[in-house]
């Protein structure tokens, strides 16, 4: 049999790669320390999981469910951009809330609502792998806009060639960003809404860590720019929020035109986000919201030690004020995937290479504090000793 001849366009997604290179040295009985992932290693918090429960038990949640989403759902992150953000949105009939099976099977159908076979996406370089591929799936070409260490990790929207810019249909963007840990202001997002405006562009904005933060910062929604919502939309999740990533809950919110296009598209190839989980995604985002705050100090605690040994072992780290993710730049001499390599053979601890984030990423290693601290601190104890084996 032949494969359909998009697939040969595409590698292979890159944490399937990365954890059969951990599971390969598993299987050796090697002891791998992995800061490869962002996956909150804390649990989903308890009233979360009591209302998941209650609602599995519930038959009328056994069937197919709403296929738009929930009404109250759609409701409850309406009031929680309202709360938090200050954003209104309306919810069905006018569409401006879309839940998603997670936010990445959003981001993923949203190029082909966007890009007809050779229209372009502006494409940040490093960046989350699902923005390129799902541009290379639908038959778009991609227009990397480089985040370079000197712009604070922000795209510089006035290198953008005219005709480039002329011919985009699409912007993505993140913030708090996957992989630098560069956080954007208000000003930034304004400045992306005018360029969008001027270009006739539609804007993607990635969100989902917005409430992982450390030293009382509080990032803005890419809504809050006046005029946003006439030109894009924004991703959240429930993923890193909440710690639920395994329940697989995000949202699209923002420009009616593409949340109907979004739904129009997805709504013909799956059926809906099973309701329970639905449930659970109400509970969460409108019961207590304490445990953010302990389960980021805990993070922000993680993120200290592994930036002081980062430092120690010779590596250049900015420390992150929000996300997961230690963006660190590694010594002359190496590639990333050498040092990834040698961190792996020599320390049996498992980061992911710049490179994997697009070619601007080269230079650099992302290392995430998602793991439980016993876990964490022996990674710690021999990434110290690494220095010393180099
Ligand atoms: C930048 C970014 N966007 C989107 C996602 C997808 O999140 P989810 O599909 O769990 O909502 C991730 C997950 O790691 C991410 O880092």
């Amino acid at each position: 049999m032949d494969l359909a001849r998009r697939l040969d366009k595409i590698p292979p997604y890159l944490f399937v790669e990365i954890n059969r290179k951990i599971a390969e040295r598993k299987a050796k009985g090697e002891d791998v320390i992995s800061f490869a992932i962002g996956d909150p290693d804390m649990p989903t918090p308890g009233h979360i999981i009591d209302g998941l429960c209650r609602a599995a038990r519930d038959p009328a949640n056994h069937r197919y469910p709403e296929t738009y989403g929930m009404p109250d759902l759609c409701k409850a992150i309406a009031d929680w951009y309202q709360h938090r953000f200050g954003v209104t949105l309306d919810w069905p009939p006018t569409a401006e809330v879309l839940p998603l099976i997670g936010s990445k099977e959003g981001i993923g159908h949203m190029s082909f609502c966007m890009l007809d076979p050779g229209d372009i996406a502006l494409v940040p370089d490093p960046g989350y792998p699902v923005y390129s591929v799902s541009t290379l799936l639908a038959g778009g070409e991609i227009h990397y806009m480089p985040l370079l260490e000197r712009n604070g990790f922000l795209p510089d929207l006035d290198t953008i060639p005219l005709d480039i810019a002329k011919k985009a249909k699409i912007m993505w963007i993140c913030y708090p960003n996957n992989p630098t840990g560069a956080v954007a202001g208000l000003d930034f997002f304004e400045k992306v809404v005018s360029f969008a405006c001027k270009y006739g562009i539609a804007v993607c904005h990635d969100a989902p860590y917005t409430e992982v933060t450390f030293d009382n910062y509080r990032p803005h929604s890419f809504l809050e720019a006046p005029g946003a919502k006439e030109v894009g939309i924004e991703f959240h999740s429930l993923s890193k929020t909440y710690n639920m990533t395994g329940w697989r809950i995000g949202m699209a919110v923002g420009n009616s035109r593409m949340i109907d296009a979004l739904f129009r598209f997805k709504s013909n190839l799956d059926s809906g986000i099973p309701q329970a989980i639905q449930i659970a995604a109400i509970e969460a985002l409108t019961g207590k919201q304490d445990e953010i705050a302990v389960r980021n100090s805990e993070y922000q605690k993680r993120r200290d030690k592994l930036v002081n040994v980062l430092q120690e072992i010779g590596l250049e780290v900015t420390r992150p004020r929000a996300g997961f993710y230690i963006w660190a730049k590694i010594p002359d001499g190496y590639t990333s995937v050498k040092y990834t390599a040698e961190l792996l053979d020599k320390v049996a601890v498992a980061v992911t290479p710049g490179i994997g984030y697009g070619k601007s990423g080269e230079g650099y290693i992302r290392l995430s504090i998602t793991q439980p601290d016993d876990r964490f601190d022996e990674g710690i104890r021999r990434l110290l000793t690494f220095k010393k084996r180099r």
